[in-house]
């Protein structure tokens, strides 16, 4: 077992959960009384304008809907209802990579909301449930974009900046999206970088749906303009009014798309809902961080990922918050910048991803003594499983020893916060997600559907509904019953399957172990092993490809791709090779998908059927011994062939 932190006594005192006796009231009550439990939050939580008739209703399951009849707008809920208290209260702080500053009141976000709301209605005759693109960097016009669209209940889907122009024209296409919405560009360690060029590559075929394209100057570069098809936010928006009614949605309408990876096939736009998508963000901000009124979170996620969506947007901004939202790199113009905005900021709630933890204790693991870093009260990590080392340090250098650390699992499809600590009540352990929020009914089960022992490997799922979770793939809705709710079972019913795999430890805490699809966590990144092989198969002198993640010291996994080349003897060609896959890469998905390894291999091992053992595979690229049965490959040798190109 594992060394066991409590949490900090006096931090605890004033914390809404205060102990494990209060977080299994919770539990205890949410079980007696599931539906009870949740209209119970939501009315209190809610400013709804017409109340909802039915709490969750189960009838056309897996397509659960949660309180119908209710009417809502998540811009009122994370602007408009907060000016009576809050209007001069910085809502948004951003801090530019050259060191830029802007403060953002609520009332000052609010009318600038407000102006983009008109301007995309006005201009763009963007209407209620049209799909609008996200091409932008970490500037606050992100957040007026997200606001907007959800103040005139326009669908957005962000694609995070660093996506290539294909992957960009794919979910432009996939969403059928009528305006994008980009930046000339940003600033990345100290150098500007472009992105609208990107977003004209993308545009350039197949995108007939969109006719417009909105550009925020950032940088003020020279950038080309497409007459009648390309306008300058900046001077458009000072001719917009200032107030914009709020359109009434239906709880069950659509908040945003957001695509991510999945085991087979392209991206998944994961749909998710108005009501129970605000309800849970700031149900779990509240909770999970423990936000108090002069408290000052910052998440350095990007918002093109779910995490800043939820976690520097609508959470913050849906329980009054003040939020961070940071430009740049942690590394520039030294590994202490982020450590110096704590500092600088009196940051009292920080939350970021394993890898830069890694990352900034490789490079500078004495770097936090030089700051004052004692504003800090909760400690939070996402996206992948987190290592005791880096948890130790995280926990020590940046906490001193006083912090609680959240370590949360949850997904894209989940909305929100799933598995965590509570800081206030849970004893905590290095590399544990602890235990499920009260309310959320997660088991791991084995193929069977029966509940593993401790210590067991099985499936992670979540036995009955939430109400932030995913509501469908954007126009694909048998892709979503089969990918979440095919093969897990309990009791008969189908439950929804995480992908993930996980087990209890001796004492029941929750330990999660990994993806057990084909989907490769970079950096807290998905990425699917398909999508990426299907862009290597393309290049022409690539006969078979296979992708499988490895492990990585900061990254957490890295991408290995075993490749099969075309003709007898192609031997010598190998390092051109090497460049032009990943050049391939880059232009097809983005860098957040380069190879890490290539390994050139004879063929790969496959079943009498042509199946590829991928199970092989991967574990060959972790160095692990392979133990699985290989007598029914169709050529059982080429395992050690594999096995030694590996080893050399
Ligand atoms: O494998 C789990 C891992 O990240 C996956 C979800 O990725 P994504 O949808 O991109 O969302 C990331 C941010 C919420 C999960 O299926 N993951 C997420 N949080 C953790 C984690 N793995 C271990 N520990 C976590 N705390």
């Amino acid at each position: 077992m594992s060394q066991v932190f409590e949490p900090n006594r006096e931090f605890s005192k004033n914390a809404r959960i205060k102990n494990m006796c209060e977080y299994k009231e919770l539990r205890l009550q949410a079980e007696e009384d599931f539906e009870g439990y949740w209209d119970k939050l939501a009315k209190e939580k809610i400013d709804w304008f017409e109340p909802y008739d039915t709490v969750l209703d189960e009838s056309n399951a897996p397509f659960y809907s949660w309180f119908n009849g209710g009417k809502l707008n998540v811009t009122h809920q994370c602007l408009g209802r907060h000016l009576k208290t809050r209007k001069n209260k910085a809502a948004i702080i951003w801090e530019g990579e050259d060191g830029k500053k802007r403060i953002i009141t609520y009332l000052q976000l609010y009318y600038r909301v407000n102006r983009l709301a008109n301007l995309m209605k006005n201009q763009f005759n963007i209407k209620k449930g049209d799909r609008v693109v996200l091409y932008l960097p970490m500037i606050p016009e992100a957040a007026f974009a997200m606001l907007a669209c959800a103040k005139i209940g326009a669908v957005h889907s962000i694609v995070f900046g660093g996506f290539s122009a294909e992957a960009l024209r794919d979910r432009v296409i996939d969403a059928d999206a009528k305006l994008v919405i980009t930046a000339d560009g940003a600033f990345r360690r100290g150098q500007p970088y472009m992105l609208k060029p990107v977003v004209d590559e993308a545009l350039k075929e197949g995108c007939e749906c969109c006719k417009k394209v909105l550009i925020v100057q950032r940088n003020f570069e020279d950038i080309d303009y497409v007459p009648g098809r390309d306008y300058v936010y900046n001077e458009m928006i000072m001719n917009e009014s200032q107030h914009c009614d709020p359109e009434p949605m239906d709880s069950e309408d659509p908040l945003f798309l957001l695509y991510t990876s999945g085991s087979t096939g392209k991206p998944k736009g994961v749909q998710h809902s108005s009501a129970g998508y605000i309800l849970w963000a700031q149900y779990t901000m509240e909770h999970v961080f423990d936000v108090k009124e002069n408290d000052t979170f910052w998440c350095t996620a990007d918002v093109g990922w779910i995490t800043g969506h939820t976690y520097i947007v609508y959470g913050p901004l849906a329980m009054g918050a003040t939020t961070i939202m940071y430009e740049g790199v942690p590394t520039f113009p030294d590994v202490g910048r982020w450590w110096k905005m704590i500092e600088e900021h009196r940051v009292n709630q920080f939350y970021t991803a394993p890898t830069a933890i890694r990352l900034l204790h490789k490079l500078g693991a004495d770097e936090p003594k030089k700051y004052d870093l004692s504003s800090l009260q909760v400690l939070g990590t996402v996206g992948e499983p987190i290592n005791p080392d880096a948890w130790m340090w995280y926990y020590n250098e940046i906490g001193g020893g006083n912090c609680s650390i959240v370590d949360t699992w949850w997904q894209t499809e989940t909305g929100g916060h799933m598995i965590t600590p509570l800081p206030g009540a849970t004893p905590i352990k290095p590399g544990s997600a602890t235990f499920p929020l009260p309310g959320i009914m997660a088991e791991i089960i084995d193929e069977e559907g029966n509940p593993t022992p401790k210590g067991e490997k099985g499936f992670l799922c979540i036995t009955k509904p939430w109400p932030s979770m995913i509501r469908n793939i954007w126009g694909d809705s048998e892709r979503f019953v089969k990918s979440y709710f095919g093969d897990c079972k309990k009791d008969g019913k189908p439950v929804y399957f995480s992908g993930d795999g996980a087990m209890y430890d001796d004492d029941g805490y929750i330990v999660i172990t990994g993806r057990t699809d084909d989907v490769i966590n970079v950096s807290g990144h998905r990425l699917g092993t398909a999508e990426i092989e299907a862009v290597l198969a393309h290049h022409s002198n690539v006969a078979e490809v296979a992708v499988a993640g490895k492990p990585d010291d900061i990254k957490g996994e890295g991408i290995f791709a075993y490749i099969v080349l075309k003709g007898e003897d192609s031997i010598g060609e190998e390092i051109e090779m090497i460049q032009e896959l990943n050049k391939l890469i880059i232009k097809e998905i983005g860098n957040i998908a380069k190879l890490d390894d290539i390994l050139f291999v004879p063929g790969l091992p496959k079943t009498r059927s042509g199946k590829i053992m991928r199970r092989i595979l991967r574990s060959i690229a972790k160095g692990e011994a392979i133990t699985q049965d290989t007598s029914t490959l169709e050529d059982p040798s080429i395992v050690t062939t594999i096995e030694d190109l590996f080893k050399r």
